[in-house]
């Protein structure tokens, strides 16, 4: 097998996965039983470079991976920091994967790279507070998503308050969970942690599963106390999403706007 057969078309990747997978178990089967080429070990197979037949194999794998990002990057999203506070250290990373999964209980998740230098402190602290962030904070965004000093150890020179947990809840977001972690699944290179929401807030309203995490809190100090109407309508105005599509931050037109039940689409009933 010579690096000549990679370059296949798109519609054959599928088969030549199946290949993959079948070379893959002979190898294994041929290290354990033969082990050729002689005197080579070859102990991680499907990523192991220095077996020609297995580097063919890790080489379509990418050409999927590539493909997947591209197909998933179809699907918008809007963009968060998912944060932390493990032994009074506040850490975070942007994420995208990021989903309400039940109305009763409230339950959300997010998924973080198995790779993540911050993964341990989710753990850790069982908690995590998901920032979901306007389209005026792109460079924060960015900053959580970069291995930097600035990161790691200035927390993006973020301000932030606490709700519920503990998990920092960063100042000007849009709207927020804080949530405690009450199970964490398996999934791929990526861990699921699944949260139950014990605080949560938007245009300067703030909601509290119980008084004892509203005791907790810091964030009244930050909400708009003498805020007249006008000014709340004011800011949920001007507070729009930042968005995520095709590997690229998008900011939403204020144009076009309509109710997505069809119940409140008059047309509709005409
Ligand atoms: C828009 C965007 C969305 C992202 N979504 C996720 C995500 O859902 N889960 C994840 O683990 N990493 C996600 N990342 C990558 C992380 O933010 C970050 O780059 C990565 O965790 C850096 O590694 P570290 O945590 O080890 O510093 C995303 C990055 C960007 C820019």
């Amino acid at each position: 097998m010579t690096s000549g057969n990679i370059l296949l078309p798109a519609g054959s990747i599928r088969r030549d996965r199946r290949l993959c997978q079948l070379i893959s178990d002979l190898w294994v089967g041929i290290i354990f039983c033969v082990g050729p080429p002689s005197g080579v070990e070859c102990t991680e197979c499907s990523v192991c470079s220095t077996c020609s037949v297995c580097s063919v194999c890790s080489i379509y794998m990418a050409l999927e991976k590539d493909f997947f990002r591209q197909v998933m990057g179809q699907f918008t999203t809007g963009v968060t920091v998912a944060t932390t506070c493990d032994d009074g250290h506040a850490a975070g990373l942007t994420v995208s994967a990021f989903t309400s999964v039940s109305l009763d209980p409230p339950l959300v998740l997010i998924c973080v790279d198995l790779r993540s230098n911050v993964l341990a402190h989710f753990r850790e602290s069982g908690i995590f507070a998901v920032n979901i962030l306007t389209n005026r904070q792109e460079a924060l965004s960015r900053c959580f998503a970069t291995m930097s000093e600035e990161r790691y150890t200035h927390f993006c020179n973020a301000d932030y308050h606490v709700a519920a947990t503990g998990a920092p809840i960063l100042d000007g977001v849009l709207a927020f969970v804080d949530a405690r972690i009450i199970a964490e699944y398996p999934g791929g290179d990526h861990t699921i942690f699944l949260g139950q929401v014990e605080a949560m807030g938007t245009d300067g309203e703030v909601v509290f599963a119980s008084e004892a995490g509203k005791r907790n809190s810091t964030l009244t100090a930050y909400l708009p106390k003498d805020s007249n109407e006008l000014d709340l309508v004011e800011a949920k105005r001007s507070s729009m999403p930042l968005a995520y599509y095709r590997g690229q931050y998008r900011h939403l037109s204020k144009d076009y706007q309509r109710p997505s039940l069809a119940a409140y689409y008059d047309e509709d009933f005409e």
